[in-house]
């Protein structure tokens, strides 16, 4: 997977967490979002937060550098950013340190693409996770001409007011927090304004299914799926166990591969699960999401597709591996496959097999995992 982290990275993250370059990677300064983790494994009731500054500042330096690369994950495969030159307007729900704003100009700059940027809305419910964002844009500023975006932070409740027309509502990490009450929220007029929401949300079977009902409502509010669902029909993990869920490789950057070796944590793999609603799709039903990397089974390659309505574990075998379907065998989790079945196949969704004279194209950027 690309990175996208500037040059500059670490020294902005410390400017912005008032900490020395070398104090990063400080156990004592990380501690607070570890004993977090511990209160929540053991399921005890939690103090807020997000209002204790040692808990903003590590989770700063971690969660947010961690999560940054899924917003890339998405952006890579074509979510989010609109092709043309249109003027980007982007609101941040629940924004944290500011996490996907940030990352959201990191990508936009290396694809020369800052300019259409021309908005951003923060809206947190913590003030000091606010003052936390305001001083990362402060420090960005050194780097990076932000003039011509106009910065609005919004301290309350994201469910008091609607997303408006024309922006991108940006939910990330933070419909979690709702619990059990998620299964019930009601989209009724809530989003009918805008046309791009995105949720970008834990990996996890328990957020997934409970998250599954609003997917219903903005199904039924004529929405479409931009990502992960090539259809946007009834989702085929509905009444299973299964949840569709994306992992990233967290350690990308020397930091996070520094911060996770001194606090024990070596598994490469960060897993999230994101929807991508917009007004404005057209989708094929040719087109399947990987769900999963490939597995190689002797000479044969397996992997998870989905087009949105069926979910089939699908097998290219040595025989059937041609020139025409080799893109499958180079595709990696989340990319969008498009596959033209040869003449008188059965459908892929029947049989879960792909043919010699199978057209498989990438239609994601293909980047490397
Ligand atoms: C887990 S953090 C996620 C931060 C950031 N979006 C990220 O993914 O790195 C959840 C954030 O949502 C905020 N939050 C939770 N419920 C909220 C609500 N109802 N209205 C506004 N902010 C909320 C919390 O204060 C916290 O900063």
């Amino acid at each position: 997977m690309k990175e996208y982290y500037p040059n500059y990275f670490v020294s902005w993250l410390a400017k912005g967490t008032d900490l020395q370059e070398s104090d990063l990677t400080n156990l004592e300064v990380l501690e607070p979002i570890f004993e977090l983790n511990r209160q929540w494994v053991q399921q005890k009731e939690i103090e807020n937060y997000t209002l204790q500054p040692d808990f903003v500042r590590a989770y700063t330096l971690f969660y947010m550098s961690m999560n940054m690369p899924k917003l890339w994950f998405l952006m890579d495969r074509g979510a989010i950013i609109p092709v043309g030159n249109e003027e980007i307007h982007f609101h941040d729900y629940g924004s944290g340190p500011g996490t996907f704003v940030w990352a959201l100009i990191f990508y936009l700059k290396s694809k020369d693409k800052l300019k259409q940027l021309r908005s951003v809305c923060i809206t947190e419910q913590s003030p000091v996770f606010i003052d936390q964002a305001k001083k990362l844009h402060k420090g960005l500023s050194q780097f990076l001409d932000l003039k011509h975006i106009e910065f609005t932070y919004e301290r309350r409740d994201w469910r008091d007011s609607p997303p408006k027309q024309g922006q991108i509502a940006f939910f990330g990490n933070v419909t979690n927090e709702l619990g059990p009450e998620l299964a019930t929220f009601k989209v009724e007029n809530y989003f009918d304004q805008t046309s791009e929401i995105v949720f970008l949300e834990p990996g996890t079977s328990k957020w997934f299914h409970r998250f599954l009902p609003i997917r219903n409502q903005l199904l039924q509010k004529g929405w479409q799926i931009q990502f992960p669902c090539p259809q946007s029909q009834e989702c085929p993990m509905l009444n299973s166990d299964n949840w569709c869920h994306m992992s990233i490789n967290r350690f990308q950057h020397k930091l996070m591969q520094q911060m996770a070796g001194i606090t024990g944590r070596r598994n490469h793999k960060h897993y999230f699960s994101a929807f991508h609603f917009s007004k404005n799709v057209k989708q094929s039903q040719s087109n399947w999401r990987m769900l999963s990397n490939i597995r190689r089974i002797k000479r044969s390659r397996v992997a998870w597709l989905c087009n949105g309505e069926k979910l089939k574990e699908t097998v290219l075998n040595r025989r059937a591996r041609s020139e025409c379907n080799e893109a499958f065998e180079t595709a990696s989790i989340g990319d969008l496959l498009h596959v033209e079945r040869s003449r008188h196949q059965p459908g892929l969704p029947k049989v879960g097999r792909l043919y010699s004279g199978d057209q498989v194209t990438n239609l994601s950027n293909g980047v490397d995992d």
